[in-house]
């Protein structure tokens, strides 16, 4: 940068300015501009270039270091299955969720397992004092575990922690309670969040401290969030659910270890989280008899396929306001799946609300469950309820043609091992017989809405 235009920057929003001033423009804070010398607080001065010669590796000489990065287990089948096969050694791991949602519940059943299988284990909590951890480790079991706590939030005298105990995992809970006395805005502010964690991946690398950071989504969206370090860290991990259910998800995000998009089932008990091994049976067991606007998905998640319910209410709107409303499906993705079914296949919802609900606080991504909500939709919109052992998945395009979707057998097998008798599928490239399943393909939507509900009676 040229001596004589001087940069200044605000800590907390990152704008820019040439000139400093006591209080940001763009955020309004106070007392956050501070010179921008274009390279980290921490890193080297600004004489001259300053800086040494990089060591050129060859891609080849790379070969070893390509090998399968050492890993532990934590013998929490659900959980290292997410992690892509346990836990990689020196990696850097986000834990994001909802507060109360269960994230320190589960790093301490991780942490004790971990510790029982040879791990040295820091559990650095700034959230909790000490004593109310070991409270809530009495109340899981784990209270004879050999995991060290620390209850401390300044960055120095964490790093330092680390650096003597040398510990093979670090647990921080969370990242929003760690400051560094070198910036001047609160913990939980972007610059604060950004830097501390910058600064434990840093130490993760260097020491091969496997670090997994604790990060609350905030109520302000994801500003301060996990959001900010999620380009930081080797693997994502978001843990979801609803506060109500006991069901809780763990899905990754990211994962440069192993499949992003896998998820871990857990089950909300009184005494901590428990795995849930079968989630299919789990997801349909409050299902009753068949009734009105319930069809079952046969979906896939990461490597798993998934059975849950799909279901769906459609009532008369008053006068001029029909109301869409989603519970763990893509509410954009709804609308167009109705503008689907009134272009294609003459089917309209005008002058009709909408509820869609994904049963068990499950939430679908997969493009592959259009098919399942449009026979949601249609039997609770003609009040025809759908036969009670058959499974849907497909995916439908703007033009109202079915399309195929990933792992058509694994679909099938997980629906017969259930006791599913029946499934609507796209067309297939080619066959894949599963015993015990009557498949029904389905090339439109137009005629699926047809030889299933006749048709469609006008409202
Ligand atoms: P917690 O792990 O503290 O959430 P987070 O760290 O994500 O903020 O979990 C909080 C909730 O979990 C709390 O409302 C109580 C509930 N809980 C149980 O139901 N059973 C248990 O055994 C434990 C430890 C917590
Ligand atoms: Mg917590």
């Amino acid at each position: 940068m040229a001596k004589d235009s001087p940069s200044f920057k605000c800590t907390s929003c990152n704008a820019r300015t040439t000139k400093w001033a006591g209080r940001c423009e763009s955020c309004g804070a106070w007392n956050t501009i501070v010179e921008d010398t274009g390279l980290s607080v921490s890193g080297p001065s600004k004489q001259g270039m300053g800086g040494r010669r990089g060591k050129m590796l060859e891609l080849t000489d790379l070969k070893s270091m390509a090998e399968a990065p050492p890993r532990t287990e934590a013998g929490v089948a659900e959980l290292d299955r997410v992690l892509g096969g346990g836990l990689v050694h020196a990696s850097a791991v986000l834990l994001g969720g909802d507060p109360g949602i269960g994230k320190s519940t589960l790093l301490l059943q991780a942490a004790a397992r971990f510790a029982r299988n040879g791990l040295k284990v820091i559990y650095v909590t700034g959230e909790e004092s000490a004593a109310q951890v070991q409270l809530r480790a009495q109340r899981l079991g784990l209270a004879d575990s050999p995991v060290l706590l620390a209850s401390e939030s300044n960055l120095r005298d964490i790093l330092t922690t680390l650096e003597a105990e040398k510990p093979d995992l670090a647990i921080i809970d969370s990242i929003q309670t760690v400051w560094i006395d070198t910036i001047e805005s609160p913990p939980g502010s972007v610059s604060q969040v950004r830097a501390s964690a910058h600064e434990l991946v840093n130490m993760a690398k260097r020491r091969g401290i496997s670090t997994i950071l604790v990060g609350h989504v905030t109520k302000e969206g994801a500003l301060a969030g996990p959001r900010v370090v999620e380009h930081m860290v080797d693997t994502v991990l978001y843990f979801e659910g609803e506060r109500g259910h006991q069901f809780r998800i763990l899905r990754a995000v990211k994962n440069r270890f192993g499949p992003a998009d896998e998820i871990g089932v857990f089950e909300m008990t009184g005494r901590g989280l428990a795995e849930v091994k079968n989630p299919s049976a789990l997801f349909l067991s409050e299902r009753g008899k068949p009734t009105p606007g319930s069809a079952v998905f046969a979906g896939i998640e990461g490597t798993r396929p998934i059975l849950c319910e799909i279901q769906a209410l459609v009532s008369p709107a008053p006068q001029g306001q029909s109301r869409r409303a989603v519970v763990g499906w893509d509410g954009s993705r709804l609308s167009m799946l109705l503008a689907v079914l009134e272009s294609r296949a003459g089917v309209s919802f005008a002058g009709l609300d909408v509820y869609l609900n994904v049963a068990g606080g499950l939430r679908v991504t997969e493009p592959g469950a259009d098919l399942a909500v449009a026979a949601a939709l249609m039997s609770a919109r003609e009040n025809h309820p759908l036969g009670g052992q058959t499974v849907f998945f497909g995916e439908i395009s703007l033009s109202g043609g079915v399309r195929q979707v990933i792992q058509t057998e694994n679909r099938l097998k997980e629906a017969q091992k259930l006791g599913f008798t029946s499934a609507f599928l796209p067309r297939m490239a080619k066959r894949s017989a599963v015993q015990g399943i009557a498949l029904d393909e389905v090339d439109d939507l137009a005629g699926f809405v047809t030889s299933n509900f006749g048709q469609p009676a006008p409202q």
